[in-house]
């Protein structure tokens, strides 16, 4: 057993106590390689900003999930030894099952998401309760869910949302004592969030998606007032990056995310966590497909992840700066 507090992680106490209080959300940034890691690290270190980093059950196939905590270690050392001083917590992101959140504490995650959301109402509540019990006793916070998000949810695949229903919520938190609860509002997962025929077209002909139901949000936080809300599927699917794709060979058709204006109110509303993987994903494709396309002899990997790195830098930057609110740059 490895205590969190050893690696140099803290849990989401606090980093949500203060996004509350100063009506930001801290973002929570999923990694699977070593150059996404450092991005986060360096975009969230100049800007001063907390951040989660969360490993998926998709990361954890594809980079093992031990590798990846000692990474998480390693990037906090990095930090610190390149004066950044921000807090990093280490997050298991949509854990489905008891025994891979007690896996996930003992080897040092310092918080760890159950998602119980598939289940019938009852199951839930019976898996996220002993799921907070064991993790409480490490001071591990707990994140649960309530409602499904349309899409790919790492392995369960759902075809349409089932929004929150606000009525469950104080019942839910009563019951397992979590510390944290992602609901259902809009978002979905992945780069195609909206069908077509769900969206306007601006003046331009960009696809515009349907507003988020601020109106389930405002009724959660009437229920539960300063209790921490979380906000998956949160990538804004960057317009310009999906452009630098399709213009460089790419094929990206009709993707559409949750704009940036949207998840700012959210931000400072009592969404204290928003989750964001798949902006990611298209900063990095995007600045491979673009020196594959300018330079096609060249077959240094440092050559294309060295820009896609870069770049991401630079969003992450952004994003903390301009639409969660949380940096203290
Ligand atoms: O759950 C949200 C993540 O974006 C899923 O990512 O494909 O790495 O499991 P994954
Ligand atoms: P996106 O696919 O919108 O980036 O959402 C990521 C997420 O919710 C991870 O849990
Ligand atoms: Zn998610």
């Amino acid at each position: 057993m490895v205590s969190y507090k050893e690696l140099g992680f803290v849990n989401t106490k606090q980093m949500f106590a203060e996004a509350m209080k100063g009506r930001y959300a801290v973002p929570a940034y999923n990694f699977n390689n070593m150059e996404q890691l450092q991005a986060i690290i360096n975009g969230c270190g100049k800007t001063k900003s907390p951040v989660i980093l969360q490993v998926s059950s998709g990361a954890r196939k594809y980079a093992n999930q031990t590798l990846l905590r000692y990474m998480a270690e390693g990037a906090v050392k990095m930090a610190r030894d390149s004066g950044y001083d921000f807090p990093i917590a280490l997050h298991l992101d949509h854990g489905d099952t008891y025994e891979l959140c007690v896996s996930c504490i003992e080897t040092g995650f310092s918080s760890v998401m159950i998602d119980g959301s598939h289940h019938p109402y009852d199951k839930n509540v019976e898996l996220t309760a002993k799921v907070v019990e064991y993790a409480h006793g490490h001071d591990v916070t707990v994140e649960g869910e309530l409602g499904v998000l349309a899409g790919i949810e790492d392995d369960v695949v759902a075809a349409a949302s089932i929004y929150t229903h606000p009525d469950q919520v104080e019942d839910f938190l009563k019951r397992t004592g979590v510390d944290s609860l992602a609901i259902s509002i809009g978002t979905s997962h992945g780069a195609y969030k909206f069908k077509p025929e769900q969206c306007t077209r601006d003046a331009s002909g960009v696809l515009v998606p349907p507003p988020l139901r601020f109106d389930i949000l405002e009724e959660i936080e009437r229920r539960i007032p300063g209790f921490p809300i979380v906000l998956h599927g949160a990538s804004s699917v960057l317009p310009e990056y999906v452009d630098v794709i399709n213009n460089n060979g790419g094929a990206l058709k009709a993707a559409v995310g949750i704009p940036a204006e949207q998840l700012r109110r959210a931000a400072k509303s009592a969404v204290c966590k928003i989750n964001i993987d798949s902006d990611g994903r298209l900063v990095v494709t995007a600045m491979i497909r673009k020196v594959f396309a300018e330079h096609p002899a060249e077959f240094d990997p440092r050559k294309y992840l060295g820009p896609a790195r870069d770049e991401l830098t630079r969003v992450i930057m952004e994003k903390n700066r301009s639409v969660l609110g949380s940096a203290r740059d």
